[in-house]
């Protein structure tokens, strides 16, 4: 099994590029779906596969990366099942795992550097979801419930 699908746009590329070299290094198992240049594509093409690898359970969990992150995740959310976050700080990164299971990482190649970028997906990674109170409130969403009472 492909454990995290990665892609970014032209906008995304760079930052995924690093990315990339960073898991193989670490021997991660992952796929690179693309973009492989810097020529301007659309980033709905790459989101939507990395949410539907995720969804279908080709891959555990998916990372994507784009100017800023936001078109990434408003895409990759149309997807049932994925819950995608944008992150720009590694205590965000964490608790998008612990609190709210995160199973798609948005990044933006315009907003932070390689080094914060890895630290992110380092702490994204090794993050347990808590389960819990959390799985009730997730469940909430996912499943769609309209009522409920806290
Ligand atoms: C591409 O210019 C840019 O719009 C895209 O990378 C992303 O930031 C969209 O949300």
């Amino acid at each position: 099994m492909v454990e995290i699908c990665i892609g970014s746009d032209h906008g995304g590329f760079e930052l995924k590029e690093k990315i990339s070299s960073y898991l193989r290094a670490q021997a991660f198992a992952f796929q690179d779906i693309g973009t492989h240049s810097n020529d301007s594509v659309d980033y709905p093409t790459y989101a939507l596969q990395v949410a539907h690898a995720v969804a279908s359970g080709e891959a555990q969990r998916g990372i994507l990366v784009c100017g800023t992150g936001l078109g990434m995740s408003i895409a990759a959310n149309r997807v049932p099942g994925i819950r995608a976050v944008v992150v720009s700080d590694v205590f965000t990164a964490h608790l998008s795992r612990e609190h709210n299971d995160s199973n798609v990482l948005c990044l933006g190649g315009r907003i932070i550097g390689p080094d914060l970028a890895i630290a992110i997906v380092r702490e994204w990674i090794d993050t347990k979801f808590a389960g819990g109170r959390h799985t009730r409130r997730i469940e909430m969403f996912d499943k769609g419930v309209a009522q409920w009472s806290e």
